[in-house]
């Protein structure tokens, strides 16, 4: 059969026809319409309509027979969507209204049977349910796949000293294994968030009709059981009016974009001449059209860019479900680009910082010349005195003096005499010098979580048990620290 070239020819009936001239303004058509971006729903919506017909037929709605003939157009009509060949039509507003009107032309009348005990209101909901089912699965696994990197540049980079900071001042030394995966617990923390919104959008609202419930001997938990949905709302004007479940996935994209805005962030810092703590690979940089020494750190600073998209689309969404009276609206309908941009956006950042992390080199000689003749151990002073018996804020005055000694002279800690450290205190003996060294500083820091390499080394064992557990399951093996 010639298919109808898309959007030509006489428009169809709309499927209220019967109360509306046919003249509809143009203007208005294309302004409500969705199906430019709603099609992406097309599985979610054939699937949903499968279960509903089938789930009627049983209720004894629908005959054997209509059933049947309903199923197998609906294959039609998803074998013309996946190939391409599906005739979209603005008229027809949405993806819903577009399958159903494809379906009355493959089937014929019958195809009006399927919309019977359900509404758009509660369809649209459905899609949007299994969406985001179907999507959050994979965001976790992007998400994992940069916790793996995260790991694994710990592995490489273990040993190695940077100093910590604090106000953006140096503060004490850390193992830069430690700064990664303080990132790896950040995005731990991402991923439960993920999971709970993930179970938020695993509630079945088919059934609720257009917001009252329907008067027909329906069986919503056949449905669900069909869709492997675990529960269903229990009120019908909840079901149709909800946007929560999509609130809840933004707002965990927020977080985990936030976290991605401070990775690089520092990936920008760390890449700057004044820093030079890492190297981005060239295939991670790009260069000036006008300065040839130039290597920028773009993909960097895009993700850091894009959290403010990803922020404003929760802002929109919360904005747009704000005072809005029950039930269903078409403000509603402005929750899938939101929601479609935040999806797509953070599946491309967490792909690109894996990229990017996995081939940065480390710069220890910039390490090593941040830590060069600093007094970043001074709180070592202060341990040692507090140690022989000096309360820690006398012990923090005098040591402060001592490293107003050594910014006078411009020397480092580790340059002073035995004697002058004396002179400061005499509770200051000789063997003070060989704890200023940053990394026997690090090594120190032995409390739970603290930055010495063997407790670093047990949080990186601890991470690569996480790793291998299922990562759509809350993981349990943090407890255990
Ligand atoms: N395209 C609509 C949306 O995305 C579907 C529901 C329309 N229902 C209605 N009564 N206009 O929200």
């Amino acid at each position: 059969m010639p298919r109808p070239p898309e959007s030509q020819g006489n428009p169809p009936e709309k499927l209220w026809g019967g109360r509306f001239s046919p003249e509809g303004g143009r203007l208005a058509e294309a302004f409500t319409a969705s199906i430019g971006f709603d099609r992406r729903l097309w599985r979610q919506d054939i699937r949903g309509s499968l279960a509903h017909a089938r789930m009627l037929g049983a209720a004894g709605v629908l005959a054997r027979e209509e059933v049947e003939t309903i199923v197998e157009g609906l294959g039609r009509v998803a074998g013309e969507l996946e190939a391409g060949t599906f005739p979209y039509r603005v008229e027809a507003e949405d993806i819903h209204s577009n399958i159903e009107l494809r379906l009355t032309e493959l089937i014929g009348p019958v195809a009006g049977k399927l919309h019977t005990a359900r509404s758009r209101n509660d369809q649209v909901a459905l899609d949007v349910h299994l969406f985001l089912r179907d999507e959050i699965p994979g965001v976790v696994r992007r998400l994992r796949d940069l916790q793996t990197v995260l790991v694994e540049r710990a592995e490489t980079d273990f040993g190695r000293v940077m100093p910590g900071y604090t106000h953006l001042q140096p503060a004490q030394p850390v193992l830069v294994s430690h700064h990664w995966l303080a990132y790896f617990w950040m995005l731990e923390r991402d991923r439960g968030r993920l999971i709970r919104a993930w179970q938020e959008a695993d509630r079945l609202p088919l059934g609720a009709g257009a917001l009252a419930g329907v008067p027909y001997p329906i069986n919503p938990d056949q449905v669900g059981r069909e869709l492997g949905f675990s529960r269903r709302y229990a009120n019908s004007l909840d079901a149709v009016s909800d946007r929560d479940y999509v609130l809840d996935f933004l707002f965990a994209c927020t977080v985990l974009m936030v976290h991605c805005s401070r990775l690089t962030e520092e990936i920008v810092l760390w890449t700057s001449q004044e820093f030079g703590f890492l190297e981005l690979d060239d295939a991670w940089a790009t260069g000036s059209s006008i300065m040839p020494h130039k290597k920028n750190p773009d993909p960097a600073e895009l993700v850091r860019g894009k959290t403010g998209r990803v922020t404003g689309n929760l802002m929109a969404l919360l904005m747009t479900v704000k005072a809005l009276p029950l039930a269903y609206h078409t403000d509603l309908q402005e929750d899938k680009e939101r929601l479609f941009d935040t999806l797509d956006t953070i599946n491309a950042c967490l792909q690109v910082l894996a990229g990017l992390l996995a081939t940065a080199r480390l710069r220890p000689e910039g390490l090593e010349r941040a830590l060069a003749g600093s007094v970043i151990t001074a709180t070592e002073l202060a341990d040692y005195l507090a140690e022989r018996g000096v309360p820690f804020r006398e012990a923090h005055r005098l040591a402060g003096q001592v490293v107003r000694h050594c910014l006078e002279r411009g020397i480092s800690l580790q340059e002073l005499a035995p004697q002058t450290l004396a002179g400061f205190s005499p509770d200051f003996g000789p063997e003070v010098l060989a704890r200023l060294d940053p990394a026997a500083s690090v090594a120190r820091r032995t409390s739970p979580g603290g930055t010495a390499p063997r407790r670093v080394a047990e949080q990186i064992a601890l991470c690569r048990e996480i790793l291998v557990l299922d990562p759509l399951t809350p993981s349990e093996a943090a407890a255990k620290i």
